[in-house]
């Protein structure tokens, strides 16, 4: 089928394309250079009479000519144009050319094939290709999530790690404003300062809390730059996040830290300042009720008596907390310690439902504490956990606290689990604080793992919990091995 009658005829020989940008060729069909024009010979260094006559093929790289070759062949067997790389190396220095072959027959005799051929210059092209291929492996590869946006402010492109960071498959994410990885948690007015910066062009960096896709916060430091044609117009966004995670938590320990301290500091104050006039009233209860035989009178000061105990106990475990173990540190074999801390607590009527697993290991070495100490946090923990299962709340079957100690290179851990109720996310930064309880009133004063709190941290050690609500609860102590 004719593709199209022509209404005119030109008649041009190959002068036309002597000025043309691209080298153009013509050749005979087993590839001799027919003629060519002035850019063949400037790309090339080689004089127009040099190139009359010379095989085509030898310009190439010599790996590239087999499939140059083939290409021409094919496009004089099938009749149409086709166009294959190929490399030249002139004066030591690679081009890449985008090569087309277009076969054609002498006009006189049909018999005679001819190849028109047009090598065009892509070795910029070919370079800005690389260099996107590089970027592009950059990004998706670093750790830092990456988004850009478009001017709409939808995301165009997230890489892997921004993936990664929001829980969010790239499908869920592109199109969609970088708002639903925001956790709404910074005024309207922060973002407002954010868009007026980069829509002048400039970068903005600000420290922002993001929110995954399971509701959980990310901490970023976040880089929003706009990225400008080469008119200098904003034609999209490009926002770079450094994962602060790590640096939210650390300061959140120190702040709890301090915290502690300072309470302790507190505490030590207070205990010291009531405890002397609570030992007075003490002291003068006792002589009234001895030197009296009014029965009334017997009967509230037994009552007040009472109270003061009460009140002693509190001090005392307050000046416990507060006051740097001047005890002496001996020797202590924890596991003997955890095995009687968990004789002591089985004797109890609400341990009968309960099984009370070990799991020690007998390497662990013995490490410098006071032992009565270390017992009084075992237990309390224990305590805690037998409580938190004979909650009415939770209906289990086999409840049970498995008791564990390991070893690591630097520390011995003991571990408590129990299959209690757990404790509220919201309370779990809390329960070390003094007088936090969720006990009913007289059950509970909240101050046991404040005190073993103060106890693990004197022998240099460290405590944390890790529960989940209605399911159970882990305490983690771990005492450093000294060398
Ligand atoms: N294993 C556990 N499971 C669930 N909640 C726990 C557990 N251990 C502690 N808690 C929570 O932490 C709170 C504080 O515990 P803490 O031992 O300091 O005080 P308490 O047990 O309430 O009073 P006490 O001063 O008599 O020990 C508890 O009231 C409870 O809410
Ligand atoms: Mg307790």
């Amino acid at each position: 089928m004719k593709y199209k009658e022509r209404t005119k005829n030109f008649t041009f020989g190959f002068d036309i394309f002597e000025n043309f940008q691209g080298m153009c060729f013509i050749l005979s069909e087993n590839g001799n250079i027919l003629d060519s024009n002035k850019s063949a010979s400037e790309n090339l260094k080689r004089t127009y009479e040099e190139l009359l006559n010379s095989d085509f093929f030898e310009i190439f790289e010599e790996s590239n000519r087999t499939k140059i070759n083939d290409v021409f062949k094919k496009c004089l067997s099938d009749k149409k144009s086709a166009s294959v790389p190929a490399q030249i190396n002139v004066e030591n220095s690679f081009l890449t050319f985008n090569l087309i072959f277009t076969p054609f027959n002498d006009q006189n005799d049909p018999s005679i094939q001819y190849s028109f051929a047009l090598a065009r210059d892509i070795t910029a092209q070919k370079k800005v290709e690389e260099e996107l291929i590089k970027f592009y492996s950059v990004a998706e590869n670093t750790v830092n999530p990456l988004q850009i946006t478009n001017l709409a402010g939808k995301m165009i492109y997230v890489n892997r790690a921004f993936v990664e960071a929001s829980g969010y498959s790239k499908e869920e994410l592109l199109g969609q404003n970088p708002k639903i990885f925001g956790s709404g948690k910074h005024p309207k007015k922060f973002w407002k300062n954010m868009w007026d910066t980069i829509i002048s062009g400039k970068v903005w960096v600000g420290e922002v809390e993001n929110r995954r896709k399971n509701g959980k916060p990310f901490f970023t430091q976040l880089l929003v730059s706009p990225i400008l044609d080469s008119e200098g117009k904003v034609i999209s966004f490009f926002g770079i996040h450094r994962d602060l995670s790590e640096k939210k938590m650390l300061e959140k320990q120190l702040i709890h830290t301090q915290k502690m301290e300072s309470i302790g500091t507190l505490a030590a104050g207070v205990a010291h300042e009531v405890g002397n006039p609570l030992a007075s009233i003490s002291a003068l209860v006792q002589v009234v009720l001895r030197s009296t035989d009014d029965e009334f009178v017997k009967e509230k000061l037994g009552l007040v008596r009472n109270q003061v105990t009460r009140i002693s106990k509190i001090i005392r475990d307050l000046v416990d907390f507060s006051r740097p173990s001047n005890y002496e540190l001996q020797l202590t074999d924890v596991n003997q310690i955890i095995t009687e801390a968990v004789e002591i607590v089985k004797v109890g009527k609400k341990s009968k439902q309960i099984k009370f697993d070990m799991e020690l290991d007998e390497k662990i070495p013995s490490l410098p504490l006071v032992a009565d100490q270390l017992q009084q946090v075992f237990v309390n923990i224990l305590l805690n956990a037998i409580d938190a299962i004979c909650e009415p709340d939770n209906l289990k079957e086999d409840n049970k606290i498995i008791s564990k100690s390991y070893k690591t290179d630097d520390n011995v851990v003991i571990t408590f689990t129990d299959t209690g109720m757990g404790i509220a996310e919201e309370n779990t930064a809390k329960i070390f604080e003094p007088f936090f309880t969720t006990k009913k009133e007289g059950k509970g004063t909240g101050l046991g793992l404040w005190v073993s709190y103060g106890i693990i941290k004197s022998f240099q050690g460290d405590i944390k919990v890790k529960s989940t609500a209605g399911e159970g609860t882990t305490f983690n102590i771990s005492l450093p091995i000294q060398v």
